[in-house]
């Protein structure tokens, strides 16, 4: 059967089957965990980073800010927080980044948009990675508190998520228990996830 996508990669065709024409960059991203030892150019990196920098937010706050680190001594420093299961993949990225937001606006109120915007700057960032050949990979399961402390995180800003960075690399090379889910994961359909005037109320034709 004809792709309804093109562009798709083959690893991604096999586990991914569109119902619309999105662009081939939504669908190609996905979140692997086996990293190849190849590191990132600091232009390739910081073009990732000028992608996220583009993010839409409120105000034109820019709530988000990027910790990277990239040297043996960095990166070892953010295994000491990151969750033990995530450590096992994600200490052969080439580059891992700590995303924090702002939770104040500059005259000192809550910005109650800080986490969605730095959604969005995470969005930004994974996509033009996938665009720049690499892979990213947010993970949540992180100690916030020992992330605080460690990185030297000032109040006010709270940490969002640890991003793995990097090229794809061999599956074969993960643990076993991780080579299993080392594919593309599907999508609830868009039947379920939009809806018509009020929630809840089927888009006639969506699938
Ligand atoms: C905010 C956030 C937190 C996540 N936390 C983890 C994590 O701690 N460990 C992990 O292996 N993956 C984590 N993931 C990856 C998700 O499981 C993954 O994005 C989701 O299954 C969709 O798959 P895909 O990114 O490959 O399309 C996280 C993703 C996001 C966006």
């Amino acid at each position: 059967m004809k792709q309804l996508v093109e562009g798709l990669k083959e690893q991604v065709a096999a586990h991914r089957q569109p119902n619309y024409d999105a662009p081939a960059v939504f669908i190609n991203r996905w979140s692997p965990r086996a990293f190849a030892p190849r590191p990132i150019d600091e232009e390739t990196l910081f073009a990732v980073l000028e992608a996220a920098r583009f993010a839409p937010s409120a105000n034109n706050l820019q709530p988000w800010r990027f910790i990277i680190a990239r040297t043996d001594v960095d990166r070892d420093l953010f295994c000491q927080f990151i969750n033990e299961g995530n450590v096992t993949w994600c200490q052969k990225a080439p580059v891992l980044l700590l995303l924090a937001s702002q939770t104040t606006t500059e005259d000192g109120r809550n910005n109650r948009m800080h986490a969605f915007d730095a959604g969005a700057a995470w969005a930004s960032l994974a996509l033009a990675a996938e665009m720049k050949g690499l892979a990213a990979h947010a993970m949540g399961g992180f100690d916030r508190d020992r992330a605080r402390e460690l990185l030297a995180l000032p109040d006010g800003f709270e940490p969002q998520v640890v991003i793995a960075l990097g090229y794809q690399g061999d599956a074969a090379d993960l643990p076993p228990a991780l080579q299993e889910r080392e594919k593309p994961n599907g999508r609830r359909p868009l039947a379920e996830t939009v809806f018509e005037g009020r929630f809840g109320r089927a888009v006639d034709g969506l699938v």
